[in-house]
């Protein structure tokens, strides 16, 4: 049957999705699968239904796609949908969220404080250093691909960060920024059977992998098989718990901070519509284990279920 690319979309993220839905419709297409592209930005959800699709791979990003409204517009249509359902979808979009439920069940997270639009007072914004130390990362938690980020590294520089956060989201997410570098794994599979893929370690000119260094500079380096085989496992198995905890299906992408001083990974948020462009880390993971672009898209949409 037919199958649908999602991408595109209304969230901040769209031109990310744009260049990961045309990868994946084009590796698709090249397979001989019926794919064609679907933007919910421009056409009723309905209109799927309507025009005989029969599955969608899902190549959102953001609101309006990875967190659980086109899952669950999917489900009512009863077109299967690839990667998470509804609820872990939904969890996963909020990264304050996604810390609560890792830290009930004792998983290594950043000290983070979680404060509304109305709480956040100059009085209040000055405090906040003092809790969490310095540097402090200030995170719209319903964003991705770093969008309003901002690593404040002295008191003067955190009301310009709250600012600039609050343009994407009424409740702020502040955490302790970890010295060290930054770690992604991915996650295929389901419950029991899902696999942590090979750890990647990030590293970006100037030490922040941001919007800048994630899609556009081709100077940011990734690297396998940096850490020791112990702390591989050790974070492969950590995320593998992050993924079951939230229930994620399908695929996912976690991503870490190493902590220099005693190499102690913490995690910082699970993504459960994982970039797919030509700079992402989901395929550079799976090319590692001999599962090349085109075959990923398709073991992927295998997957999809309702
Ligand atoms: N949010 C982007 C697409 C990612 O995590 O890959
Ligand atoms: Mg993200």
């Amino acid at each position: 049957g037919k199958v649908a690319v999602m991408f595109g979309g209304t969230s901040a993220e769209r031109p990310v999705s744009l260049m990961s839905g045309a990868g994946v419709l084009a590796a698709l297409q090249s397979l001989g699968v019926d794919a064609q592209a679907f933007d919910p930005a421009e056409r009723p959800l309905q209109a799927l239904k309507d025009e005989g699709f029969t599955r969608a791979f899902i190549a959102l990003h953001g609101r309006g796609g990875e967190d659980g409204t086109v899952q669950g517009a999917l489900e009512w249509l009863g077109i299967p949908y690839t990667g998470s359902g509804v609820a872990a979808s939904a969890m996963a979009m909020d990264k304050t969220t996604t810390k609560r439920i890792w830290l009930a069940e004792g998983l290594s997270t950043p000290p983070h404080l979680a404060l509304s639009r109305a709480e956040l007072t100059r009085e209040r914004i000055r405090a906040i250093p003092d809790t969490l130390g310095l540097p402090v990362m200030v995170k719209p938690p319903h964003e991705g691909s770093s969008i309003g980020i901002s690593k404040a590294k002295g008191y003067s520089d955190m009301q310009g960060a709250v600012d600039l956060a609050l343009q994407y989201d009424d409740e702020l997410l502040f955490e302790t920024c970890i010295d060290g570098p930054e770690l992604t794994c991915a996650v295929l599979g389901d419950g029991p059977a899902a696999q942590a893929l090979p750890v990647v370690e990030i590293r970006a000119v100037g030490g922040e992998y941001n919007f800048e260094n994630k899609y556009i500079s081709d100077a940011t380096e990734y690297v396998f098989g940096s850490l020791t085989a112990t702390l591989e496992a050790e974070v492969q198995a950590l995320v593998l718990k992050a993924y079951r905890l939230l229930g994620c299906r399908g695929w996912g992408r976690a991503d870490l901070m190493l902590r220099r001083s005693d190499q102690k990974p913490f995690l910082l948020e699970m993504n459960t519509s994982p970039g797919m462009t030509s700079h992402s880390l989901v395929p550079k993971a799976a090319a590692q284990v001999g599962l090349p672009y085109p075959s990923l898209c398709l073991w992927l949409l295998a997957q999809a279920r309702l």
